[in-house]
């Protein structure tokens, strides 16, 4: 099952996914990590999630949309926590199985194949803005959650209309609209960050550039390759020009869970 909004994503995020997982065997698991943040990026916005949200070790923590499976493996790793990775796109969640040992499932955030109140925080990374489905997808992470659960989000926001090209399938929302959305859903909002998604450390970048390199040189003729590095492309023109911010959010689950026809 993919469902996801256009062909270019399903090469972004299947399969360049795929070759990401291949590219990661040849060069070694310490490349795992750092090329498997597609979308979150940086290690310092990890870091700042996990702290704001004081993930200690034993939480039951969700990773909703967690690609490949790099966020949630650094997160096993540095705070020992218990991840669950979901995931739309086959080839990625067949990475983070494989790179990361996680538990992970295909599905769609906005239909958890999960029990209501089974995890005590959640995180979603540079996915609330590949979808028109933003309630149903935070309904869903309220229910998943014990009352009191925290969310952690990156969410790529735009204060006005943005310049063409744009990035296909994606639907970027203003702040306003991402705190309107998370009320609606029952979350109060409790920290807030602009992301720096160039701070991770240079050992980091060189890992992530070197399967980079790996995965053209293996593929860069292939069309999906192309496809991909313009979407990704896109998205980087409109963060070097300001039009697109990162934006770091934590949040509580605090009242009452919204069901899906409440919130849409
Ligand atoms: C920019 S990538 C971020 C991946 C990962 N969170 C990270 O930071 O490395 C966006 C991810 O969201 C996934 N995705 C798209 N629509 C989704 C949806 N409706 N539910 C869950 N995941 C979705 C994509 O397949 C892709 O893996």
């Amino acid at each position: 099952m993919s469902e996801i909004a256009s062909e270019a994503m399903e090469s972004e995020f299947g399969t360049v996914a795929g070759w990401t997982e291949e590219a990661v065997r040849a060069l070694g698991p310490e490349h795992a990590v750092p090329a498997g943040c597609r979308g979150s990026g940086s290690e310092g916005a990890l870091r700042w999630l996990a702290d704001t949200l004081a993930l200690r070790a034993g939480d039951r923590v969700l990773d909703a949309g967690a690609g490949v499976g790099g966020p949630a493996g650094w997160l096993a790793a540095d705070r020992g926590v218990r991840a669950v990775c979901v995931e739309p796109m086959a080839e990625a969640v067949h990475a983070s199985r494989a790179l990361f040992g996680l538990p992970s499932v295909v599905a769609l955030s906005q239909a958890l194949p999960l029990a209501d109140a089974s995890f005590d925080a959640a995180w979603t990374l540079g996915v609330l803005c590949t979808t028109e489905e933003k309630p149903a997808m935070l309904a869903e992470l309220a229910r998943v959650l014990v009352p009191g659960g925290r969310l952690g989000l990156l969410v790529f926001v735009a204060e006005a209309p943005l310049p063409p090209p744009l990035p296909e399938g994606n639907s970027f929302p203003s702040p306003a609209e991402v705190d309107a959305l998370l009320a609606q859903a029952g979350f109060a909002v409790t920290g807030t960050a602009d992301a720096d998604l160039g701070d991770s450390p240079p050992e980091w970048q060189r890992r992530a550039d070197a399967v980079e390199a790996e995965v053209r040189r293996r593929h860069g003729d292939h069309p999906a390759w192309a496809q991909a590095e313009e979407q990704s492309g896109r998205v980087g023109r409109l963060l070097g020009s300001g039009a697109l911010r990162p934006r770091l959010l934590t949040a509580v689950r605090s009242g009452p869970t919204a069901s899906v026809d409440q919130v849409t």
